[in-house]
């Protein structure tokens, strides 16, 4: 599978690297970055840091965008740390990044290999949403679009009602949820449950290579964020389980195809995922995407540790 990532890492989006490198049927033909977890430049230098970790360091990096289309962007180093990863450092190495945009690049690979490149966005939409400003058939032009984010029937995030990702740019994640990509959108209905545990972070402690002993010091970082978040000691694997989901569709155990709105100007509920869950939604309405509703949990947390080892 060829598959474009675009990704603000971010210490999901590190293991979410680390799961699609670690399978040798895996092409990553490039990876965009965008502000989220940090800001651009960090998010990027971490992108290049971490493909050079997991044994990819051929992969063409490119930085994205640096803020939303219209608001200002939330950055969330209270959940990843100043450097976007929990404050481990990783081994610097030459930035090397392409000079195009991700937009750019995203546009140029789909379209010199019509239909055969995969999308995973872990981030804000943003570049997804230039990249379609650039070229309206890119739709077309992809195969799958696997998006974390969003929350349907979960509760949100960052507010009550909206997923981080989305909220930090909702027009963005409009424009890519009604373009009509073929897109599943790895939602915190599903990302919620897929909880890393104690037990879990002990097996992965006990594993021998270098990405795993990384992989345990990022995520014993995120696990006290997640544990007040919780009031529990378990942390979401929200990327990686996207990243799974797009490597095996099989994992979604149970979904439902439905058109999926974002809210731009609720009072309380800017950047909220509206889904039309009725069994005949409005005719005409926009093209639907899958919503992963049951994932298996414990055969993604098995993969997951496969792919550290
Ligand atoms: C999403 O927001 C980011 O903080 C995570 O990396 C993940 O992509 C979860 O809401
Ligand atoms: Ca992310």
């Amino acid at each position: 599978m060829r598959v474009f990532v675009d990704c603000d890492p971010g210490i999901d989006d590190a293991l979410a690297l680390a799961y699609l490198a670690a399978d040798s049927s895996v092409e990553i033909v490039g990876v965009g970055t965008v502000y989220g977890n940090s800001s651009v430049e960090t998010t990027t230098d971490n992108a290049v840091r971490l493909l050079r970790l997991f044994d990819r360091p051929d992969v063409p990096v490119a930085a994205g965008a640096a803020r939303p289309l219209v608001q200002q962007p939330r950055l969330a180093a209270h959940v990843h740390g100043t450097n976007g990863l929990g404050g481990i450092e990783l081994p610097a190495v030459e930035a090397a990044t392409v000079s195009e945009s991700a937009a750019e690049v995203l546009v140029r690979l789909a379209r010199s290999a019509p239909g055969e490149i995969s999308v995973l966005a872990l981030g804000p939409l943003t570049n997804l949403a230039l990249a379609l400003a650039l070229e309206p058939r890119l739709p077309q032009l992809v195969d799958r679009v696997v998006v974390m984010g969003g929350a349907v029937r979960a509760p949100g995030n960052v507010t009550p009602w909206a997923e981080a990702n989305v909220n930090n740019d909702p027009e963005a994640a409009e424009a890519v949820l009604g373009a009509g990509f073929n897109l599943t959108l790895v939602a915190l209905d599903v990302t919620m449950r897929a909880l890393a545990t104690e037990p879990w972070l002990e097996e992965l402690a006990g594993l021998a290579s270098e990405r795993a002993s990384y992989a345990h010091r990022f995520l014993t970082y995120y696990l006290d964020w997640y544990t007040e978040f919780l009031g529990r000691r378990a942390c979401p694997m929200h990327d990686p389980l996207a990243a799974a989901v797009l490597l095996d569709p099989a994992l979604v155990t149970e979904s439902v195809t439905v058109p999926v709105q974002v809210e731009l100007t609720g009072t309380y509920t800017r950047g909220m995922t509206v889904a039309d869950l009725r069994t005949r939604p409005e005719a005409g309405s926009r093209d639907p995407v899958v919503l992963p509703t049951e994932v298996d949990v414990p055969e993604f947390l098995s993969r997951m540790l496969r792919a550290l080892a």
